[in-house]
């Protein structure tokens, strides 16, 4: 669409069951972030809305495995997931959320409409239910076999594995998440969105309209599913977390959750509206506004198919103009996983690093899941830093304004008496503007953000060739004009930095006194040699980006390394029953020593020793042969509980048991004292 009169930007709803991870920042919140600063800096009308994602299966489990309600869950993961968006500078013209009065209201509106203009295919059939659980089993409370790939754990409504989103009872050797158990079939009355009628509509509207325009991995996935045909899809669920459905024979059903999230950008454009005293149709209704979903690539589908089918069956709302979905952020090599614990959580990276929202901000962008997945790793995360942020635009910055300061007590000087390499610098710097444009409004933010970098390259260079330290002897009117000009390429950052790094934009204007008021827009770098005026004064130089240490890095490898040892450990078994001490003093434990250990033939797992326990020397066949070599234990001291009643094993008759303990590696380990002057014969009690 050329020239919009507005812009609708939305960044997928995050579900309110944990809080939000490098990930969701790198696929989604960021990119939509950029996108709308960078309009709003073209003076663009826009709004940016999205909220907290509270119904569904997800929530539901969570608050089961907690012990709480599901509003207590949604409440607290709220709060979490919206104050590190606001920490990091997700500039939210509203975040909502779809426990809101307005969008309960919107959603129940919306289904209403579509159901009183015949838009939905009622049918009663049988779905997947737990007899135990006394509950229909719908979307995650289902796991099975994915009838494309094969995947084992596919989830009822999505396959993780291929991505494929399918009917729950189209998974093969399905089972129940609460229960375990094989699901019955019980009959149950659904509203279906009969997704086949708008197949070739879609097919023209995407596949062939958006061709150019839109990125191949989202085209990709819109064709293998028009391709694989389109069926009609259930709306409603028989749950009792949602929105009621409100129509006749809805009573405890509620809306799919699929269905109500995505009218939470609507209700979240309404609140935005009420507040700042707005209509908020134009930016729903009006042909001539731009509307964009900001995703991961595990919801393409919803984006692209289901809900566009929603709004073209409402009939009076927009259409998406692109959907720029990101593919899948891994960290230090394994996907990001919130059950094991595999993630780099943002309200924690906040209490680690409480001032480098940007540096995430960075090294996320440069790193981008844009085009196929990406590796986020700590070591490129600090070399980004030391090398690019620290090396090439905070030393560029930080020489501008020390050598301002020491030379002009930070008095801007005039720029006269332009060489050849002066004015093509200043071109070079007004083309900046339209170079990163371009790149942004092509949803090419790596490629913004490399150019972004490419400016402060350009500030470097052109000091370092004009090195005003030298020439502040020799020629100080030259150094004047060489001052000015990289003043002007620092405003330039400034200001074009400011979508990709909000914070330092502000440092950076705090420094050089561009006030808000003054209206610095991205045009402004257009004609660059004037951002700066001659005898404006400048601030004291600050530091921008600071050198991450080795260490540092190592703490958050460490944790990483922590959690994946937190999930390879077994879990303790609990606590056995109470005994009396009557019970306890049955047993008679004494110490020994190994004298003589040999392994029995043809078997895996035993010793066959020979142990002094003070009161004789005894045979005892012991399982300990996969941790212990033979010869490696003579002479170790042990602890046996010597009154067990013999039995043969293999043959051989143990006259006791040696006590050992688990190790996390899963070898056995002695147990012995801690002195070695305790003899043989003692007793343990
Ligand atoms: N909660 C979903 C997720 O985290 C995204 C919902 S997007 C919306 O994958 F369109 F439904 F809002
Ligand atoms: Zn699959």
């Amino acid at each position: 669409m050329q020239n919009p009169k507005r812009y609708t930007i939305t960044a997928a709803l995050p579900y309110t069951n944990g809080p939000v991870h490098i990930g969701h920042l790198a696929g989604v919140y960021v990119p939509a972030d950029i996108y709308a600063r960078y309009l709003r800096l073209n003076n663009k009308d826009v709004a940016f809305v999205c909220g907290s994602d509270e119904h569904g299966v997800p929530i539901t489990l969570k608050a089961k495995a907690e012990g709480v309600s599901p509003q207590a869950v949604v409440d607290k993961y709220h709060e979490i997931i919206k104050s590190s968006f606001a920490a990091f500078g997700i500039s939210f013209d509203n975040y909502s959320r779809t426990s809101a009065r307005v969008h309960h209201e919107t959603a129940s509106a919306f289904f209403k409409d579509l159901y009183d203009h015949g838009k939905f295919i009622e049918e009663t059939a049988a779905q997947l239910y737990d007899e135990e659980a006394n509950q229909f089993l719908a979307d995650r409370f289902v796991v099975g076999t994915c009838p494309k790939c094969g995947n084992e754990e596919s989830y009822g409504d999505q396959c993780e594995n291929c991505g494929t989103s399918h009917n729950a009872q189209d998974l093969i050797n399905p089972r129940s998440v609460i229960t375990g158990n094989v699901p019955s079939l019980k009959e149950t009355k659904h509203w279906y969105l009969p997704l086949d009628q708008y197949e070739s509509w879609l097919n023209d509207w995407i596949l062939k309209g958006h061709k150019n325009d839109w990125k191949a991995n989202v085209l990709g996935q819109v064709k293998s599913w028009i391709d694989d045909g389109l069926k009609p899809r259930a709306v409603t669920r028989d749950l009792d977390w949602g929105i009621p459905v409100p129509v006749e024979g809805g009573e405890g059903k509620v809306l799919y959750v699929w269905f109500d999230a995505p009218i939470g950008y609507i209700s979240s454009t309404k609140e935005w509206a009420e507040r700042v005293g707005k209509d908020w149709e134009p930016y729903w209704k009006d042909k001539e506004t731009s509307l964009i979903h900001f995703i991961g690539k595990d919801n393409i589908v919803f984006h692209c198919i289901i809900f566009p089918a929603m709004l073209k069956a409402q009939g009076s709302y927009i259409l998406p103009e692109n959907v720029p979905a990101n593919e899948f952020l891994n960290l230090e090599g394994n996907k990001i996983s919130t059950s094991k614990n595999w993630a780099v959580w943002l309200h924690e990276y906040l209490i680690d690093f409480p001032d480098k929202q940007d540096v995430l901000r960075y090294v996320l962008t440069a790193n981008a899941p844009e085009t196929k997945d990406n590796d986020f790793t700590w070591k490129d995360f600090q070399a980004r830093n030391n090398n690019e942020l620290v090396a090439i635009f905070g030393n560029f910055i930080n020489r501008v304004i020390v050598l301002t300061n020491k030379y002009y007590d930070g008095q801007v000087p005039e720029a006269k008496d332009l060489t050849a390499v002066d004015e093509q610098t200043l071109e070079q710097l007004a083309a900046f503007p339209d170079i990163i444009s371009k790149s942004i409004e092509r949803f090419r933010f790596r490629e913004a953000l490399s150019e972004l970098i490419n400016l402060a390259r350009l500030g470097n260079k052109y000091l370092a060739d004009e090195e005003p330290w030298k020439q502040i002897k020799t020629n100080p009117k030259r150094v004047e004009t060489i001052m000015n000009i990289a003043l002007q390429i620092a405003a330039g950052l400034s200001v074009l930095c400011e979508p990709f790094l909000p914070f330092t934009s502000k440092r950076l204007k705090g420094m050089l006194d561009l006030k808000d008021s003054d209206t610095l827009t991205w045009e402004t770098v257009t004609d660059g040699r004037t951002l700066l005026k001659a005898g404006h004064k400048i601030n004291k130089p600050e530091l921008l980006f600071a050198k991450i240490e080795d260490k540092e890095i190592q703490v958050q490898i460490d944790k990483l390394e922590a959690s994946k040892k937190q999930v390879e450990k077994q879990p303790l078994e609990p606590q056995k029953q109470t005994i009396e001490f009557d019970d306890f003093s049955k047993l008679d434990i004494r110490v020994g020593t190994i004298l003589e250990a040999e392994k029995i033939p043809k078997t895996k797992k035993l010793l066959k020793l020979k142990v002094d326990v003070g009161i004789d020397v005894r045979t005892i066949v012991s399982g300990i042969a996969e941790s212990f070599e033979a010869k490696d234990i003579i002479g170790q001291k042990v602890t046996v509980l010597v009154n067990l009643a013999p039995r043969k094993l293999r043959g051989v008759e143990s006259q006791g048991m040696i006590l050992m303990s688990d190790t996390p590696d899963g070898k056995l380990s002695f147990i012995e004292p801690d002195k070695d002057t305790v003899e043989n014969g003692e007793k343990v009690s």
